[in-house]
């Protein structure tokens, strides 16, 4: 016997108004004789078509149906019953629905529901052919599609109003079929969300052959980046000289020096996050010899003259209109780590540090583990010892909560300061 993809798997189907609702209920039948778990919710206008009884019978659950029954939101929050939900799955997708959320408008349960959440939608449309034809739902469809929804149809065929055309609703074992290959391809919560990550070292040069560098290697960095990208946003990498591969689909900038990399970020901005992985050099060589500095020019230089470098996080976080929602620093320390983190997260403007050990004996400079506490203004969140791959995983799922607005403390070991 072969194990469905769908066995074990919760979705929440919300049902909208129109005369294929009557469909959902097959619908209901399928997918749980695949081993899924359904629960619904059916519009106002849902269940001038089909009967919250019968809903209820076939999902043996409760319907939930109105975004202000207090019992519901007492017990299962809008919030809730999506989280609780591996997919959301839309049937029918009326005009109006599609509408709401092209727009992100929420004024009933469903569509709150379908604004309030990250979990991947499937939309099954249904309407009639011109009502599908017009420009306004076209517009609003290649919205929700920009905005990461799957749609299963419509198909062409004649219709309850008598017409004939685009617009019926799929049959329920295409939207199965719809569910069986949403659940094979990857969950890209941060779709449509600009990420500029900054790795790597950068060197500052003291003539054409020596230039002043740090120990960074980039690793970090670059799983930032690729973990970014895997979950589906549109990353710019922008990178000082490493000995790494560049990361996947990802817009790679590279450059040399602290300046090189501050103008690189203003160029890449706007974005939703910022996050700043380089080892920026604090200090560049205030005369840059134009040829190379010889023995012979008198023995061992006397000194070479530094001046500070730009701070790209501090003028990236105090950058007003132009700062991204979400900036995120590192602070790489050797010793009194969350108080000097704590201070790099005040002066510096930035809402997280991301906060390692880099004393010899951690080997974090150049190894692939990495131990890292994540700061907050108002918290420390420490994470275990672990990959740098798993730490860029853990920080993307972060970021994705935060544009979720969920705060991820409570799943995790947090030290109040
Ligand atoms: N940073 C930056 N521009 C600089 C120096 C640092 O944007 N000129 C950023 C780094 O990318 C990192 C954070 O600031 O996200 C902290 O970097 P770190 O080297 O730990 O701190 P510094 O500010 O350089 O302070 P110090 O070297 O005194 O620890």
């Amino acid at each position: 016997m072969t194990v469905s993809p769908l066995s074990g798997k919760r979705i929440l189907l919300l049902i909208g108004g129109g005369i294929a609702a009557y469909k959902c209920l097959d619908l209901i039948r399928r997918l749980r004789e695949r081993g899924a778990a359904v629960r619904a919710v059916l519009t106002r206008a849902g269940s001038e078509f089909v009967t919250p009884l019968s809903v209820s019978a076939l999902t043996e659950d409760k319907v939930y149906s109105d975004l202000f029954d207090l019992t519901d939101e007492a017990e299962m929050g809008h919030i809730q019953l999506s989280r609780d939900a591996d997919l959301l799955v839309l049937a029918p997708a009326t005009a109006d629905l599609i509408a709401k959320m092209a727009t992100g408008r929420a004024d009933d349960l469903a569509s709150t529901v379908l604004l309030a959440t990250d979990t991947p939608v499937l939309a099954a449309p249904a309407m009639n052919v011109r009502m599908w034809q017009h420009p306004a739902t076209q517009r609003n469809v290649n919205q929700i599609e920009r905005d990461g929804v799957t749609l299963v149809g419509p198909n062409e065929g004649s219709m309850a109003c008598n017409e004939y055309g685009m617009g019926r609703m799929a049959e329920p074992m295409e939207i199965v079929a719809a569910i069986e290959t949403a659940f094979s391809v990857p969950h890209r919560p941060l779709a449509g969300r600009r990420i500029v990550v900054t790795s790597g070292p950068t060197h500052e040069p003291i003539d054409p052959v020596r230039y002043i560098a740090n120990r960074s290697s980039g690793k970090q960095g670059h799983a930032v980046a690729r973990a970014a990208q895997m979950a589906g946003a549109d990353v710019t990498l922008i990178s000082g000289p490493v000995s790494i591969e560049d990361p996947p689909d990802v817009t790679m900038v590279r450059v040399e020096t602290a300046q090189d990399m501050l103008a690189a970020v203003e160029t890449a901005l706007p974005a939703d996050a910022l996050v700043m992985a380089a080892a920026v050099a604090d200090w560049r060589v205030v005369e840059r010899q134009e040829d190379k500095i010889k023995k012979a020019d008198g023995g061992v230089p006397h000194s070479i003259a530094l001046t500070e470098n730009p701070d790209i996080l501090a003028t990236v976080g105090h950058a007003g209109a132009r700062r991204p929602r979400l900036v995120i620093g590192f602070a790489a320390e050797t010793q009194n780590l969350l108080e000097n983190a704590g201070a790099k997260l005040r002066s510096k403007g930035a809402d997280w540090i991301v906060a390692n050990d880099v004393s010899p004996e951690g080997g974090v400079f150049g190894g692939d583990r990495n131990t890292v506490r994540i700061l907050h203004a108002n918290r420390v969140d420490s994470l275990p010892t672990q990959s740098k791959d798993a730490v860029a995983a853990h920080l993307v799922e972060r970021i994705d909560a935060f544009f979720n607005g969920i705060d991820t403390a409570a799943s995790l070991e947090s030290d109040p300061k």
